[in-house]
């Protein structure tokens, strides 16, 4: 083939080649070692002398051309595959963007954070502890020794003769006691599931979150407990809320009172929210019982100390009308969505 005949073909191929394949045969075909080129570069050793340099400059055009319609068609494929590949994986930003469903909290869950929160700001610490205890702290610490009757109050989840599922977060007072021992001022929050041996119904469950909150020091008298829980019963339940004392009974306080917020349904005026009494019990307190301190480490007696608890399902239930316990526990979706607005 002649050098004429090449470029009109190489030309022609590079011309109408339409994908970038196409164009790679086509290089080959034309350029490569076993080329149409190379090959025509064989008729040079028929050519006389003065010829060959003449030839050889009509190779190296033929080339260079070839070479550069190669180049300048291989930018207008790539082009025009880049244009193709971005409208094909174009993205409208308009569309409407994947929906995810937040989740909400559960309402004991937001309602232990009030309570935690709360004392924090007063100074607290929140401590937690193990659910599984020993007899010795969740009892014998807190004065019921073996064989008391109190110990019938909260019937229990043995898991052998020393070990069992705490009953109440008072075991993680007693242990929280001992830590500190013998310093001063002692001011936790212990919150955390308690277990206790109960047909469940709507207001029992044998399982439920209790809040517990303790403080040790000098001076520290049942009016610094009222004044204490009055501004809680505010914070959970209002401004306008008060509340009151009524004896009690626990091994672990002496004294020891019931405590009632006057009720925030009706202010106190009687509904059935408070069985018309115009009263809500809402926790059990009391002064801690110096037998506590002692066991604890404690040797001044001279020291005093309060202690709470309260059960934060019952609160969450009087807060948000709940009615029955068994709602906190069954993750029913539409009944924890209802709360996302106190997130
Ligand atoms: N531990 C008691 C209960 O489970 C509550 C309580 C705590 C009472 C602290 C007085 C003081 O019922």
């Amino acid at each position: 083939m002649d050098l004429k005949k090449i470029m009109e073909a190489g030309l022609q191929a590079i011309e109408s080649a339409d994908v970038l394949e196409t164009l790679n045969d086509v290089r080959i075909e034309f350029l490569s070692k076993k080329g149409a080129l190379t090959k025509a570069m064989g008729q040079m050793k028929d050519l006389s002398n003065e010829e060959k340099p003449l030839f050889g400059k009509r190779v190296n055009e033929v080339k260079e051309a070839l070479e550069t319609a190669l180049k300048a068609k291989v930018a207008t494929l790539e082009a025009l595959k880049l244009k193709e590949d971005m409208q094909r994986d174009a993205i409208d930003v308009t569309l409407p963007g994947t929906k995810f469903v937040m989740g909400a909290q559960n309402p004991l869950v937001l309602i232990q954070r009030e309570i935690e929160t709360f004392f924090q700001e007063m100074g607290y610490k929140v401590v937690e502890g193990d659910e599984v205890e020993l007899d010795l702290y969740n009892f014998e610490r807190a004065n019921i020794p073996h064989d008391h009757p109190a110990r019938e109050m909260q019937d229990t989840f043995y898991i052998d003769e020393h070990t069992l599922l705490r009953t109440h977060t008072t075991a993680i007072q007693t242990r929280a006691l001992e830590a500190y021992a013998p310093s001063v001022p002692v001011k936790v929050i212990c919150p955390g599931k308690v277990y206790r041996r109960d047909d469940d119904d709507a207001t029992h469950s044998h399982q439920f979150v209790q809040v517990e909150g303790l403080v040790v020091g000098h001076g520290i008298t049942l009016a610094d407990l009222k004044g204490t829980l009055s501004l809680f019963a505010k914070r959970m339940f209002g401004e306008t809320r008060v509340i009151r004392f009524r004896p009690s009974y626990f091994q672990f306080t002496e004294p020891s009172v019931e405590v009632d917020v006057s009720c925030h349904i009706c202010d106190g005026k009687g509904c059935n929210v408070c069985k018309h009494t115009g009263w809500i019990e809402i926790l059990g307190a009391g002064m801690v019982h110096p037998q506590v301190l002692r066991d604890a480490g404690y040797e001044d007696p001279k020291l005093t100390g309060f202690a709470f608890g309260a059960g934060a399902e019952r609160i969450a239930m009087l807060k948000y009308g709940i009615e029955d316990i068994r709602s906190f526990y069954i993750n029913d979706k539409r009944f924890i969505e209802q709360f996302k607005r106190y997130e």
